[in-house]
């Protein structure tokens, strides 16, 4: 069964970034329904069949590895001048707060056939297949790309080979009452975005 348009739209249009403060901490997400998101994730477009996402789910205790890696790794990378306590504190508590944290990145594989740009783009609609079944099934979801996830030390960390990249941390969770309703985000109107060609 296909969803209608309407439904489609509706699904579209109330995804929002839920921010892990503001999930259900102690609510686990079942494996069952991990996975069901995943393999929305993987049915992605791809150029070339070539499938390039990647993900490690970290949940339980690997979250507080995640986050202390995190941490541990922004203390190191970070010139004194510019370290933040409050980056540093978030960078460890954020993980702790949601139930399931997922990482993903791009494995290349298209060599010199499929343009580096393509593989990533495919990830990035892989993600978004992922987040918008989280939103179907009340799940709330936050797209995190702290500065971190470019750096060698953190790729190495999760086994990110050089030709590869990260695109961020997934976070996921059960919003806590109210919170989806209560965030609030706006787009300029996509008027100002489109041209149309028509002879
Ligand atoms: C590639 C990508 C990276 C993002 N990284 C961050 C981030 O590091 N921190 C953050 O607060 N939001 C991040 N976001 C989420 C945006 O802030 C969010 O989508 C935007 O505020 C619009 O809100 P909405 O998702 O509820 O529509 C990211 C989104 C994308 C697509």
């Amino acid at each position: 069964m296909i969803p209608s348009l309407a439904e489609t739209s509706a699904l579209i249009r109330s995804r929002r970034t839920v921010k892990p403060a503001d999930m259900e901490t102690d609510r686990p997400v079942e494996h069952a329904l991990l996975m069901e998101l995943l393999e929305n994730a993987n049915w992605a477009p791809t150029h070339g069949l070539t499938e390039p996402w990647r993900f490690r789910a970290f949940t339980g205790d690997a979250r507080a590895r995640l986050g202390g890696e995190m941490q541990r790794l922004y203390r190191e990378v970070t010139p004194p001048a510019e370290f933040r306590e409050d980056k540093f504190d978030k960078l460890g508590a954020n993980p702790l707060l949601a139930p399931v944290i997922v990482v993903a990145w791009m494995e290349r594989r298209g060599g010199d056939k499929i343009p580096e740009i393509e593989e990533i783009e495919a990830v990035a609609c892989a993600m978004q297949n992922l987040m918008l079944s989280a939103t179907a099934a009340g799940l709330g979801s936050f797209w995190s790309s702290p500065p971190l996830i470019y750096e060698r030390a953190f790729n190495d960390w999760l086994g990110i080979r050089a030709e590869d990249r990260c695109a961020g941390l997934l976070y996921l969770g059960w919003p806590k009452d109210g919170a989806s309703s209560g965030l609030k985000s706006v787009r300029t109107s996509i008027h100002d975005k489109i041209s149309f060609a028509d002879a």
